[in-house]
């Protein structure tokens, strides 16, 4: 884990009002795995106090990539940063996705912002696994396609893609191929078909390394009632926790 202050290289507006920030950050950019955050201080005033984590969406070389839309100050200040101006980078956080293992296809699916990892992953995944991908959103500007690969998108407003959500989206599909009928939502499918399914979760979050315990999520192991997002996640077997 570093604390780095990475220079803003580019700020790319994808064609949804959704942007990439590309980073120069070699010694993150060399270790981080798909799935890892990064826990952002975007301001040098103590305005917003709290830093706000990123998903890693992508690597190139030494460059890391951000994926965010505009929600509140923070994202709004991380926006604004000029080119060449230094960010503060906590990380890589968390734990990542397994891309090997004894499986043939990985069927990936997201919604929104939720997407934000899968540039990384599919291009890890690539060489190795048959690559399937679900993208869902509210309406066309929502679905994200940047980095996706062989891509089946939803909106609930039917304007583009499929009209539903994401995992109805899913199920139709694989109802389709395996002529059988599925139910909601992604846990339960998952086991109902036996599925090795990981989930990436999110939550409001502050040291972003186990330190303050502000983000628990409820585990299904009674043992260890709560589970840390940042720390043992946030990619959870889907079945640990309770969604
Ligand atoms: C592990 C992890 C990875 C993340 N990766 C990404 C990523 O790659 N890209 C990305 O855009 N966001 C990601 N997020 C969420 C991101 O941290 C928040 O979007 C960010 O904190 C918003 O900051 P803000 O200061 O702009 O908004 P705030 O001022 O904190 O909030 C503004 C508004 O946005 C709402 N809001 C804040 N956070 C979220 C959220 N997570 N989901 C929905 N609404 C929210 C608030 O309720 C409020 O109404 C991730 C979160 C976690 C925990
Ligand atoms: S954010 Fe501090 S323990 Fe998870």
């Amino acid at each position: 884990m570093f604390t780095v202050n990475a220079p803003v290289k580019e700020l790319i507006e994808l064609d949804h009002k959704i942007f990439l920030q590309k980073i120069y950050c070699p010694e993150i950019a060399s270790i981080v795995q798909p799935g890892q955050f990064l826990n952002v201080k975007v301001s040098n005033s103590y305005y917003p106090l709290l830093r706000r984590p990123f998903s890693v969406c992508d690597v190139e070389g030494d460059y890391i990539y951000l994926m965010f839309n505009i929600l509140g100050e923070g994202t709004k200040l991380l926006a604004a940063k000029k080119i060449n101006e230094p960010v503060d980078i906590l990380g890589p956080l968390g734990n990542g996705f397994t891309s090997e293992g004894d499986y043939n296809t990985a069927v990936i699916v997201g919604g929104g912002l939720g997407a934000a990892p899968f540039p990384f992953l599919i291009k890890r995944l690539t060489d190795k696994k048959e690559v399937m991908t679900f993208i869902g959103g509210r309406s066309i500007h929502d679905v994200i396609t940047y980095g996706m690969k062989n891509l089946f998108t939803s909106t609930d407003d039917g304007t583009t893609g499929f009209k539903g959500n994401v995992v109805a989206l899913l199920k139709h599909k694989i109802s389709e191929l395996k002529k059988s009928k599925i139910k909601i939502p992604l846990k339960e499918f998952s086991l109902e078909n036996d599925f090795d399914c990981e989930v990436s979760t999110e939550c409001a979050m502050a040291c972003g390394f186990g330190i303050c315990q502000g983000c628990p999520i409820e585990s299904t192991n009674h043992k260890d009632k709560y589970l840390l997002v940042c720390k043992d996640g946030p990619v959870f077997n889907i079945k640990d926790v309770e969604l």
